[in-house]
């Protein structure tokens, strides 16, 4: 069947789906496994019949009510809202004006983020721009895929290749990744989702790692070719690293700026989240301090899968939970210690 023949044809669709969607702010019980509509195509869409959705901290923090952002950043949100963002399934239908996908195709993608409001993911269907999306590898099943969209971009984006213009909402400069070739890096919060994959991205473009996390995933990241092995909850990594080029610390916040006296002059920090505040301290040690917003990226993604599909880097699933138990993950990741990352699959 052509790709014409199969746009022609698109694969039927009900007007109603289950969803996880909030009605309000709060805990895990806000999260309703309810009746929605599935959402309309508009120009540049795909209706993708979704298999699997990967769970990222931004879904609790909306479901939170954004209580870790500053009140100026916290975005408007119309209730009832879908959570989430990282999808992998099917493509059912698509606009007149989309030509790189047909009705059958299998797509993964972190779909319009960081926009809230329309379509997402935890639901039965999603309409996702086109250019948010990759064709799913063949030999990636839907939860892997799923599970790889917004870590694998976020790692990307953060040590290989920024691929926007948009303003960066976090400083005044572009964020700019720096060559990792023979550079040392050093990975906090190695473990979890974004962590597991830039430890795998760096060595892949030839760094030396020092993996942080706690102790029972040392294996786990010796195996995924950490040069080195911080156990932080017996050492405190900012006592016994030196010399380093680029830190990039997963968790960010306040005490990221530790880690300035462990980068030589001349290296970086990135924080993935925010609330660094030395800007003094890492100019006096000539230190950059550079962070990102993670934005859709389909080129990426389709980058991220070869290598994938190649099994040059590899995407650990922590747990999995169905769409209607979504309570049930979001309690699991409260709990922390999250080696890889966590997928919904659709009942
Ligand atoms: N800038 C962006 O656009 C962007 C995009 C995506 C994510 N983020 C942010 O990046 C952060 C990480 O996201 P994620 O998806 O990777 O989270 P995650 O999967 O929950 O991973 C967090 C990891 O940190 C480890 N950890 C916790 N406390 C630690 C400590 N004191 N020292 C070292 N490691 C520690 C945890 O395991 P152990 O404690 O067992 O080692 C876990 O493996 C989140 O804050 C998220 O909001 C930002």
């Amino acid at each position: 069947m052509t790709s014409l023949e199969k746009k022609a044809n698109p694969i039927e669709t009900p007007s109603k789906m289950m969803a996880i969607r909030l009605h309000e702010f709060g805990g895990t019980e806000v999260l309703r496994y309810e009746e929605a509509p599935v959402p309309k195509l508009k120009s540049g869409e795909v209706l993708i019949r979704v298999h699997a959705i990967g769970v990222n901290p931004p879904d609790w923090y909306l479901r939170d009510g954004y209580k870790m952002l500053p009140p100026e950043w916290r975005p408007q949100v119309p209730f009832p809202i879908i959570l989430g963002s990282d999808v992998s399934g099917i493509v059912v239908a698509v606009a007149q004006d989309v030509t790189d996908f047909s009705a059958g195709d299998e797509v993964f993608g972190m779909v319009r983020f960081p926009s809230v409001g329309e379509s997402a993911a935890y639901a039965q269907y999603v309409a996702a721009p086109a250019t948010d999306l990759a064709l799913k590898p063949s030999g990636l099943d839907h939860i892997h895929a799923a599970a790889s969209a917004m870590a694998g971009l976020t790692a990307w984006q953060f040590l290989i290749e920024l691929g926007h213009n948009h303003p960066n909402p976090l400083q005044a400069e572009m964020h700019q990744p720096l060559p990792l070739k023979d550079k040392t890096i050093l990975i906090n919060g190695a473990a979890g989702g974004v962590g597991h994959f830039a430890v795998q991205l760096a060595k892949w473009k030839g760094a030396n790692v020092t993996a942080v996390a706690s102790t029972t995933h040392e294996s786990f990241l010796r195996d995924l070719g950490a040069n080195h092995f911080i156990d932080y909850t017996k050492t405190p990594p900012e006592d016994v690293a030196h010399n380093i080029d680029i830190v990039l610390d997963t968790l960010g916040g306040a005490n990221t700026g530790r880690f300035l006296k462990t980068i030589k002059p001349g290296g970086a920090l990135f924080p993935v989240f925010l609330g660094f505040s030395d800007h003094d301290e890492a100019a006096k040690l000539d230190i950059t301090v550079s962070m990102t917003q993670v934005r859709s990226n389909g080129l990426q993604l389709f980058e991220l899968a070869k290598l994938l599909e190649a099994g040059t880097i590899k995407v650990a699933i922590d747990s999995t939970f169905t769409l209607s138990d979504a309570k049930s993950a979001h309690e699991r990741a409260a709990n922390g210690h999250i080696q890889g990352k966590i997928v919904l699959i659709v009942d």
